[in-house]
């Protein structure tokens, strides 16, 4: 039975809440007074859909279900985790736990994503402040790794562990704040940020749009990879961090911030700033940047996933949880039914997979086939191990069939037939599907070589016998249609 989530406020951030969840199977219970909730969530959802099953290179599980309730005691029922992310206002928070509390498993988890508030601000006067912590994630929440987990001394160590779990099988990155302090770590780097930005706007020297463009060139790219103190530490060069704060150190003494001063917000300081704002993109409406900044955000994650860095390599994480849940084979002996074409691969369309025709490009089609061959390589035996051992499979020849379009975020599979395996080469037949939709086909000659010689040579007796079994079992299903066939061949 899947596991359950209650979402107390449903705005920007209880929405992409919803959506983590519900992406990650579980169902979700939503209880917001907004007339409008439903619409706005679902909006949220529609863009979590097309964007967060693209992060993973193995398929998402079943999505949950999605419910609205009218009270929030039906809606917390039978919750394991839930989230409360109502305005920022203490005495309205601390009203919904005393609520949510009568009515809430004594287990349950209550995570509130509020961005400044201590736990223990939060805790006050509640029934059992035990159970509450800051759960403080980023917008879009269901594509940005971090979620902030501040618990207080009232917060037992197993609960804070179990909290951590439940994030991490969300696919988010739990940073445990050990210490609690308003606007808890992230919120106050980026308060530091904003006030000197304001300053610059009020005082002439950039504007919005300047000010973006030294974020977005420059140390914002290197920030999202290694962060501040191991950019400054490469920075520092071979005498590292010392050398570093030797050079830089005494800057921090010169005028150059505006520290704790605030620029008065005045209607003169936000007219400046919401024109600027204007002039820089009010020619794309929310929905249309939102859906700019989720393909960008998903694209950069991706390119960290192949460097196994940073968030990349906390999605490299998921996915081995993700494809392990799925029950995706990768043994020989796993295989149910070795007489039906053997699934190699499950996943979504990400975005740095589509051309300029809004569809999944060619080459990735053979990316698709390639990773698909590979699994049956790791599936008859020639795994990493095996490689580093000093045998493998090279391709000798593809021949690709486009049959279909593959459209962002859609749900493709391989299945794999072995159509003939003996002594170096083994010839196999990939079909990728969109549910029953055919999309194409693949046809592969991989000849077994030694790493060594770079030669051909005989299949190892595990790797012959599994190939055996396999082809042995699909022999008796119908040829595949165009199996054989030649580029340019009369359909
Ligand atoms: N917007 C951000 O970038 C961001 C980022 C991280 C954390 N947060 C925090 O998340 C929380 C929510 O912020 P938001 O930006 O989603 O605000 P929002 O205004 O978009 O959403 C708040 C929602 O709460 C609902 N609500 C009001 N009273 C309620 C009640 N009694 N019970 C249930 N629902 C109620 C409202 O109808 C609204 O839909 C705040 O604590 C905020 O500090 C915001």
């Amino acid at each position: 039975m899947a596991c359950k989530a209650a979402i107390i406020g449903g705005g920007v951030i209880g929405g992409g809440w919803a959506a983590r969840f519900l992406l990650n199977g579980w169902d979700v219970r939503v209880f917001d007074p907004d007339p409008e909730a439903k619409r706005k969530i679902g909006e949220v959802l529609a863009n979590a859909r097309r964007s967060m099953p693209g992060l993973s290179d193995t398929a998402m599980p079943e999505e949950g279900a999605l419910s609205f309730h009218d009270t929030m005691s039906e809606a917390v029922r039978g919750a394991e985790w839930i989230q409360e992310s109502v305005p920022e206002r203490l005495d309205l928070k601390r009203k919904v736990y005393q609520a949510l509390q009568a009515a809430c498993d004594a287990e349950a988890i209550i995570g509130s994503s509020t961005s400044g508030f201590k736990p223990s601000a939060l805790q006050g006067c509640a029934t059992r402040p035990a159970q509450i912590m800051v759960a403080h994630p980023f917008n879009p929440v269901y594509l940005m790794p971090l979620v902030e987990l501040v618990p207080s001394a009232a917060n037992p160590p197993e609960t804070v562990e179990r909290a951590k779990a439940i994030l991490a099988g969300l696919g988010m990155f739990p940073l445990h704040v050990r210490k609690e302090i308003d606007a808890h770590i992230a919120d106050r780097l980026l308060e530091a940020v904003w006030r000197e930005a304001l300053w610059l706007v009020k005082d002439g020297v950039a504007t919005t749009e300047e000010i973006d463009e030294a974020i977005r060139m420059g140390f914002g790219i290197r920030w999202a990879q290694m962060g501040l103190f191991d950019t400054y530490r490469v920075a520092g060069g071979e005498a590292g961090m010392r050398h570093f704060m030797a050079q830089f150190g005494p800057a921090l003494e010169w005028p150059w911030t505006r520290l704790m001063d605030v620029p008065e917000f005045t209607d003169e300081l936000v007219d400046l700033i919401a024109d600027q704002s204007d002039a820089q993109s009010g020619h794309l409406d929310i929905r249309e940047m939102e859906r700019i900044r989720d393909d960008n955000l998903v694209s950069m994650m991706r390119a960290l996933k192949a460097q196994g860095w940073a968030s990349g390599a906390v999605l490299n994480k998921q996915d081995r949880r993700l494809s392990q849940a799925a029950g995706m084979v990768r043994r020989a002996e796993d295989i149910a039914d070795a007489s039906k074409p053997i699934v190699t691969q499950a996943r979504a369309v990400p975005v740095d997979w589509l051309d300029y025709n809004g569809h999944m490009t060619e080459s990735r089609y053979l990316h698709a086939f390639a990773d698909a061959s590979d699994r049956l390589m790791e599936i008859v035996g020639c795994d990493q191990d095996y490689i580093a051992s000093g045998g493998s499979f090279f391709t000798a020849e593809t021949h690709i069939r486009h049959i279909d379009e593959a459209k962002l975020g859609e749900r493709i599979e391989v299945r794999t037939r072995v159509l003939m395996a003996e002594g170096k080469k083994m010839h196999l037949w990939h079909e990728m599907y969109a549910g029953e939709r055919l999309l194409a086909t693949a046809e592969h000659i991989l000849i077994h070589v030694s790493l060594e010689t770079r030669r051909p040579a005989p299949f190892s007796p595990e790797i012959a016998a599994n190939l055996a079994m396999i082809a042995g079992a699909q022999a008796e299903l119908p040829a595949p249609e165009g199996v054989g066939r030649y580029v340019g061949a009369p359909r």
